[in-house]
């Protein structure tokens, strides 16, 4: 019965794991794709089909795509025009090096990795403007480093 025991205990301690694992990545609304399918290198974004034209799209009732691009020391598209009251997943890579993006009084807080793409959705009830900041150091115009996103 010992072993028993122990079956049941490690099938817990596994369910927990992705429990937590799941959690975790859903609660924060950020997910990094390892599937190579899904990232793309610097080299490959103008072919991209995403970000090749960085941009806004719609992609179901009351759902957007957002797909954006940060690079030395600029966001693209600027501004980033979403519909407010609506759901919008941000997809958002780099061309160089690491950024951040960050958006003040959202959960929209993210790193912009060459190479990765990272997600995360977020709505905006109110309509106006909301200023993008990139919180990862990058250079000498680093502080400099900002975008918009319109929501009306
Ligand atoms: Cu881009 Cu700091």
């Amino acid at each position: 019965t010992y072993e028993k025991l122990w079956l049941v205990g490690s099938m817990v301690l596994i369910v927990g794991f992705i429990v937590t694992i799941t959690y975790g990545s859903v609660g924060l609304g950020i997910s990094m794709i390892d599937d190579e399918d899904e990232n793309v290198a610097p080299t490959e974004l103008n072919d991209d089909e995403r970000f090749g034209e960085p941009r806004v799209e719609q992609v179901g009732d009351d759902e957007y795509a957002a797909y954006v691009v940060a690079q030395t020391f600029v966001f693209q598209p600027d501004p980033i025009e979403v519909p407010a009251n609506s759901e919008v997943t941000f997809h958002v890579t780099s061309r160089d090096v690491i950024h951040g993006f960050y958006v003040p009084g959202t959960n929209l807080n993210a790193m912009a990795i060459p190479g990765q793409v990272a997600e995360m959705s977020v709505e905006f009830d109110e309509p106006g403007e909301y200023g993008l900041i990139c919180h990862e150091y990058c250079g000498s115009a680093h502080h400099d480093m900002e975008g918009l996103i319109v929501a009306q």
